[in-house]
């Protein structure tokens, strides 16, 4: 029985001002990457700059889902072969080092999630395709959604586009509905077939973050009850942003001055098809 919660315009308010906040400590950040700082240091500054610039909650801080031990920091920090979940502690990045930042901040009751990859240095010929075609799959499955659109449509884009460059899609985690509450219904999968799942509603506003791996898709848990990285130690990529359902399309909520533009694929999807466009 699916419950897909329908925002208010007052929710809606509220969750750009988080998406808003969210994408900001993405842009604070982004020029502290680079070898030699450790992902402590990481979740330390955009703690403290959530805490004391601009007075919203890291959402990750003791979050502690069903089966979960409660989440010890601020931020995730997943690096290289590690999909998601990523604890910040003394690990020293140093050149070469793909890492995806991923931020959910709470203001006013609202949630704002937001990640992108970064670089350590100059990224080897893999991690770069990896990276860039991560971000043309959450731009594709975000390009799909309007009302009418299904869940299912969402899926297949990414999928098709991972695969079809050799990559493969993470299936244990998926994007998720968000708003007073971090995850709630439904759930967005990153894999599926056209036309299958649920239907899109104007108001629903939900996340799209894909997981690719280079190689196999595979995961395993480590130790610490979050880290998860690939089985085959292979690297992964993750970009996510917060989506609400227009009337007409769909409108990206954790947008910032200096979050990277759509791919070029997208544009050119827009350009042929102006209708599309939020
Ligand atoms: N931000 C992650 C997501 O996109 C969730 C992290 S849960 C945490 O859904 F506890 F690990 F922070
Ligand atoms: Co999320
Ligand atoms: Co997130």
């Amino acid at each position: 029985m699916s419950a897909i919660s329908i925002k208010t315009s007052e929710d809606i308010a509220g969750m750009r001002i988080a998406g808003k906040l969210a994408a900001e400590v993405l842009d604070f950040i982004e020029p502290h990457i680079k070898a030699g700082i450790t992902t402590g240091e990481i979740d330390r500054l955009c703690h403290e700059y959530m805490v004391n610039v601009q007075q919203s909650i890291p959402a990750p801080l003791n979050y502690c889902p069903p089966g979960y031990t409660p989440y010890p920091k601020a931020i995730c920090t997943s690096v290289n072969d590690v999909v998601c979940h990523g604890i910040p502690g003394d690990k020293l990045l140093k050149n070469g080092d793909v890492i995806n930042i991923d931020i959910t901040v709470i203001k006013n009751g609202y949630h704002g999630d937001t990640s992108r990859m970064f670089y350590v240095g100059p990224p080897s010929i893999l991690a770069k395709r990896l990276g860039e075609i991560t971000y043309e799959c959450m731009w594709l499955g975000i390009s799909k959604i309007k009302p009418g659109a299904f869940l299912g449509d969402i899926g297949f884009v990414i999928q098709q586009h991972a695969e079809k460059a050799g990559f493969s899609v993470v299936r244990e985690f998926c994007g998720h509905g968000i708003g007073k509450v971090f995850h709630e219904e439904p759930q967005v999968l990153h894999y599926g077939r056209p036309g299958t799942l649920e239907q899109l509603v104007a108001g629903m506003i939900f996340t799209v973050e894909p997981m690719i791996n280079a190689g196999r898709r595979d995961i395993r848990e480590m130790g610490d009850g979050w880290t998860i990285k690939t089985k085959d130690r292979s690297l992964s990529a993750q970009w996510e942003h917060t989506v609400l359902v227009t009337e007409t399309g769909y409108e990206v909520l954790t947008v910032s001055p200096g979050m990277p533009s759509p791919p070029a694929i997208i544009s050119e999807q827009h350009a042929s098809s102006p209708a599309a466009i939020a």
